[in-house]
């Protein structure tokens, strides 16, 4: 089965991540999922914000959680990115110095906004959040998010399949935290080593997914199957390089987390399955 595309903070290669320019290039270039990784701010609010601080992605410098959302809003999240064409006939008419997406899509990204392109999107889109750890506001970030997703209706599925919200952590108290918090939210426990404890593909139970990066995987590969036999699925990231790709396809993995989407499918399509001369959306 061919793995399930999932942009990693958006189309994050052509777009400024976290944005909603990168965010809406996904789901035009057909991504299946999305990811984020969320942070508190001063008050309270959930954004979409990978670092700790705000300096490498903005126009503003200082720690998200010490900045209110006022603050952030003021900020230019998509300036630092030069917003690349999606092949290099394009890069001849649009110059690289000048970002194309209009402001409101490079400003801040709230996950309320995220939710809000979720539920704009007619197909069953899912979204991967990641928490992250350790944060001053520890167990807090976890509550905040289930409160905010019980408020869409989306924190209790029929079954997990179904679920669109699907929680992540390298922190094993923040996924033990959902479970506890939100038994019927799917959870993937994030893995930057693998334990030799784990190397069975045995999972803790409060984990419904395994989350190796594809390091991992190219070290392991047989580790995606061990998994499969304890019934458990797999998603990878952060997986843009061709022979990455593959190594997924054949290991079976289920979720596969890239900058780009777009290539990452031609890529997949181009396979033994692939439709000779498909186009993608966009081109
Ligand atoms: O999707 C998981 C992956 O995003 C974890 O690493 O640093 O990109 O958040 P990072
Ligand atoms: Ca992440």
């Amino acid at each position: 089965m061919r793995p399930e595309i999932v942009a990693h903070r958006g189309a994050s290669e052509h777009r400024a991540e976290h944005t909603r320019a990168a965010y809406e290039l996904a789901l035009h270039q057909g991504a299946d999922g999305l990811e984020c990784d969320i942070r508190l701010t001063r008050d309270g609010h959930l954004v979409c914000v990978h670092d700790r601080k705000v300096d490498r992605t903005s126009t503003g410098r200082g720690v998200v959680s010490t900045l209110t959302l006022d603050r952030l809003n003021q900020l230019d999240f998509g300036q630092w990115h030069h917003e690349l064409p999606e092949s290099a006939d394009d890069l001849i008419h649009e110059p690289l110095a000048q970002p194309s997406a209009e402001q409101h899509e490079r400003g801040l990204l709230t996950l309320e906004d995220l939710l809000g392109l979720l539920k704009d999107t007619p197909r069953p889109v899912k979204l991967f959040v990641e928490t992250k750890h350790p944060v001053r506001y520890t167990g807090l970030v976890e509550a905040k998010l289930i409160a905010q997703l019980r408020r869409h209706g989306l924190s209790a599925p029929a079954s997990k399949e179904e679920s669109r919200v699907v929680v992540m952590s390298f922190s094993r108290l923040a996924v033990r935290r959902v479970r506890q918090h939100a038994p019927q939210l799917p959870t993937v426990l994030l893995l930057d080593r693998l334990p030799t404890t784990m190397r069975s593909g045995e999972m803790p139970d409060w984990a419904d997914i395994t989350g190796p990066g594809i390091h991992l995987l190219r070290e392991h590969p047989d580790y995606v199957a061990r998994c499969a036999e304890q019934g458990r699925d797999t998603y990878c990231w952060t997986v843009d390089e061709p022979a990455d790709i593959d190594l997924c396809r054949r290991a079976g993995v289920r979720y596969l987390a890239t900058n780009a989407p777009a290539h990452t499918r031609r890529h997949l399509d181009s396979g033994p399955s692939a439709t000779v001369g498909q186009a993608l959306p966009g081109e």
